[in-house]
């Protein structure tokens, strides 16, 4: 049964929404292999359901997730973690699941637990939620895109001040700065508004969402010209699909769409 898993719970709160909580809380979600392997497997299951539309990844209200698992790393040498490619599998987040992914961060989202929020879609937060990224302190540095991810969201200076010094910063700020969607004042508050734009999100053409998603991530990879480009020619494809002449026409005839989701 892949909805049974150990350091994770997987449930559809909502219409068309798959929500994933991360929960290993005596280790505050510390993101060892064996978590990344589940998040791997239920990401890919969920990405084949065709009811899901939309995914919530969250942690618990104390811990989205504290980092990589240190005492799993303590002791590896340089030739285990280049030979295994430690740390390449957190990367198969990002390229299996076609629909979008809205992390929902409250509490610690530190080193590995704030890359993989800025691996998200959408970002949301709480204000009082606690980004960093402190591998300099332990003798290393970001190793799962942090130090790209965090610089192209709100810029060299301040990206390099954070990694430099581990200096901690709070969702508030996460919110002022760019690098989430939203922050809201409570995690009760947090989970309603994720859940929400979720299922918004779910009850739109899957594959109008899902080229959306493709086409803003490949503003992060191509130059301007390309990417616009690149917009183009799947803004064209979308003419063949099936929920273009279902959206256009019940604008038309001023009703609601029913999605054929093809
Ligand atoms: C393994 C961790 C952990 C982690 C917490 N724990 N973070 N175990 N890896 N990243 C464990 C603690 O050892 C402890 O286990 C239990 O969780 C509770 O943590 P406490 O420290 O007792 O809680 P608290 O006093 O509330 O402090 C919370 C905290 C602190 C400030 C978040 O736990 C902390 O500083 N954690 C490490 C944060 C960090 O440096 N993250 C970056 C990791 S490096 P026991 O058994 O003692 O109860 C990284 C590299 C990324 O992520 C690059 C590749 C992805």
């Amino acid at each position: 049964d892949p909805t049974k898993y150990e350091f994770l719970q997987v449930t559809s709160p909502r219409p068309g929404v798959a929500q994933v909580t991360l929960h290993r809380p005596r280790a505050l979600n510390a993101l060892s292999t064996p978590l990344i392997t589940e998040l791997n497997a239920s990401l890919t299951h969920i990405n084949a359901s065709p009811s899901i539309g939309c995914v919530v990844l969250t942690g618990s209200e104390k811990a989205f997730a504290a980092g990589a698992d240190i005492k799993e790393m303590a002791p590896l040498t340089f030739s285990q973690a280049y030979t295994t490619s430690f740390i390449e599998s957190w990367s198969q987040l990002t390229s299996t699941l076609k629909k979008p992914l809205i992390a929902a961060v409250s509490g610690h989202a530190l080193g590995g637990g704030c890359e993989l929020a800025l691996m998200a879609d959408v970002l949301y937060c709480t204000a009082s939620a606690n980004f960093g990224q402190p591998e300099i302190k332990l003798g290393t540095i970001p190793g799962a895109g942090g130090s790209q991810r965090l610089t192209r969201a709100i810029g060299k200076s301040r990206a390099m001040e954070l990694i430099l010094t581990g200096r901690f910063f709070s969702g508030d700020e996460a919110e002022r700065w760019g690098v989430a969607a939203r922050s809201f004042p409570t995690h009760e508050a947090l989970m309603e508004g994720a859940l929400a734009t979720a299922e918004t999100i779910a009850g739109y053409s899957r594959v109008a969402v899902m080229a959306a998603k493709e086409v803003v991530n490949k503003s992060q990879d191509l130059a301007l010209r390309d990417g616009v480009e690149y917009e183009r020619r799947v803004f064209h494809s979308l003419f063949g699909s099936h929920d273009q002449k279902i959206g256009m026409k019940a604008f038309a005839e001023k009703k609601n769409p029913e999605w054929s989701h093809e």
